[in-house]
């Protein structure tokens, strides 16, 4: 059996299915990766800019940074990728979406149930007490004051160095340890915790990326490729092909 066809089967047979996904997932909609190509922005790289000590030193560029991204994804779409997750929800009886991307594109592509491990691009909140927001601002302005107690908002998002929200995160870790598949789809899988979750799986595992990463060897099944077109092969019902 190709590996195509042994993923399908893996997926059919699957009552039980987490999903890990990563930018790549959103890279055919647009939205640049973290590491790859298109990932720079004004000659910073990502990781000098999602960092408390970058929002710290220069609140007005990190904010900049992030409303760039905003416009990004307010003007992309989801693709067949994100479609076919959606799909494959829609018919497996237990089905967990862990993802990465702070990006939308899941649950506009219909997604469900899904754990943002990594927080959400259109939530704002306050530096100095609870308050959030959600809100659709993409132009640049001055740095945004929270309502309620006048201090800095903050994009809502988990930057380098920073704790995951933890009831999420806990439910990830559940999912993908009583999943009888994981699907690992368009990471890179270098930033931890979010790549240990791989390790967490005790049933078979897919991984769908375009290049190797340091998990493929270990997965059961490695497909290589973009993820709309491999996703949307996972999730087509029917015999597998030839
Ligand atoms: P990366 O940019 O690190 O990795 C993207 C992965 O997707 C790479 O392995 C690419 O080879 C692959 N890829 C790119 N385009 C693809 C396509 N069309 N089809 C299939 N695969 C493709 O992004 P993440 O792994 O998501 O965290 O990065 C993890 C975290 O690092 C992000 O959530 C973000 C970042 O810093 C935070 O902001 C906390």
């Amino acid at each position: 059996m190709n590996p195509l066809d042994q993923a399908r089967t893996l997926v059919e047979q699957a009552q039980r299915i987490a999903v890990l996904t990563g930018a790549g997932v959103s890279a055919e909609s647009g939205i640049p990766t973290f590491r790859g190509p298109g990932g720079l922005w004004r000659n910073y790289r990502p990781e000098e800019l999602a960092t408390p000590e970058a929002f710290e030193r220069n609140p007005q560029l990190v904010w900049e940074w992030y409303r760039w991204r905003r416009r990004l994804i307010a003007a992309a779409e989801p693709n067949a990728g994100h479609l076919a997750l959606a799909e494959l929800e829609r018919r497996t009886p237990v089905f967990t979406l862990i993802t990465q991307n702070v990006d939308g594109l899941h649950g506009r592509a219909g997604s469900r149930r899904i754990l943002k491990i990594h927080g959400d691009i259109w939530l704002s909140r306050c530096t100095g007490c609870s308050y959030q927001r959600t809100d659709r601002a993409t132009e640049d302005e001055a740095v945004p004051l929270c309502p309620d107690c006048g201090a800095m908002l903050r994009p809502g998002v988990v930057w380098f160095g920073e704790p995951l929200p933890r009831l999420v995160w806990e439910e990830a870790e559940r999912a993908v340890y009583d999943s009888q598949l994981l699907i690992v789809a368009g990471t890179s899988a270098q930033v931890y915790p979010a790549a240990g979750l791989i390790g967490l799986a005790r049933g078979a595992t897919i991984e769908v990326n375009l290049d190797e990463t340091s998990f493929s060897k270990a997965v059961t099944v490695a497909l290589r490729g973009g993820c709309a077109e491999l996703l949307r092969q996972l999730a087509l019902t029917g015999p597998p092909s030839g």
